[in-house]
This record gives C-alpha cells, sequence and structure tokens, in this order.
C-alpha cells in the first residue's frame, strides 16, 4: 500500500549541511519527496509535538534541542513507507544503528540522531498535518 510519512532532518544535521545528501540517500531508497520546508520551530510546538514523550527523563532536553535551530519537515511517499523509512533511518541510538543506515552514517548520539520519522500511521498522519496543510503535499 501506498503511504506517506512525516521525516523531519534534526538542527544536528541542517547545522553540518547534510540535508542534501540526506535528501539525496532518500531518493535513491525510492521515496519520494512530495512535501518539503526548513522551518525553525518554537519550543511550544516541539513540546506539542512530542507530548507522547512528556513522562520521559529526555523530553525537556529534546524538545530544546528540536527547536534550538531549524529543521527540515518533509512528507515522505512509497509504497510502506512508514516501516521502509524507519529501516532507512536506522535504530533510535546510533551505536545500534545497522550499517548504510542514516543513523549510523550520520547520527552523533541518541538525542542528535539526525532524522525523525513517524512510527505508525496514526502517528503518520497527526505528525503530517502538525506541519503541512493539503495545499503543501503535492505527490
Ligand atoms: P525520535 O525518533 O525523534 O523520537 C524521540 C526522540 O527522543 C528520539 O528520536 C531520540 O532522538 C530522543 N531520545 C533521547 N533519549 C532517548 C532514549 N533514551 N530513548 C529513546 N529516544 C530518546
Amino acid at each position: 500500500m501506498i503511504e506517506w510519512t512525516l521525516s523531519i532532518i534534526k538542527p544536528d544535521a541542517t547545522r553540518r549541511n547534510l540535508t542534501g545528501e540526506i535528501d539525496n540517500i532518500i531518493e535513491s531508497a525510492g521515496f519520494r519527496i512530495i512535501a518539503q520546508k526548513r522551518i525553525l520551530i518554537s519550543l511550544e510546538q516541539a513540546k506539542k509535538f512530542y507530548e507522547i514523550h512528556a513522562s520521559k527523563p529526555f523530553y525537556d532536553d529534546l524538545c530544546k534541542f528540536l527547536s534550538s535551530e531549524p529543521v527540515v519537515v518533509q512528507v515522505l511517499e512509497k509504497e510502506n513507507a512508514i516501516e521502509e523509512y524507519r529501516q532507512l533511518m536506522g535504530a533510535t541510538n546510533p551505536t545500534n544503528a545497522a550499517e548504510g543506515t542514516i543513523r549510523k552514517r550520520f547520527a552523533i548520539s541518541v538525542d542528535q540522531n539526525s532524522v525523525h520519522g513517524s512510527d505508525a500511521p496514526e502517528t503518520a498522519a497527526r505528525e503530517i498535518s502538525f506541519f503541512f496543510s493539503n495545499v503543501e503535499i503535492v505527490g
């Protein structure tokens, strides 16, 4: 089934000028980037976006980090996109990420792990509408 997933290229990656390289990896893996924008999100927006993690010890630092410098948010389209993008990103903690994955190649730590991807269809729908209106998504 053709799916959409929400991807974020995080501040550690935008800071190191890795947006183009990561886009290239994504497109080479057969995803279509059907929406994309570089934005600076507020701390309040980051807290809302990651509210599911509000009880976790890393929540405050995570939200501060995501709102610290620009991010690139994007909608990716592909057959089975949600699971396939999680495979392409690699494990959350880069020390556990498989060779060739985005996080293995670029992530600095579990906090600064270069990319985010939705983890389920419901999450993808919520996360895509968090950042994009319908007119901004052009397949
Ligand atoms: P992400 O996929 O964006 O979802 C939540 C983020 O929390 C995760 O990537 C990590 O960057 C960050 N994080 C920080 N510490 C942890 C942890 N111990 N376990 C899981 N995620 C963590």
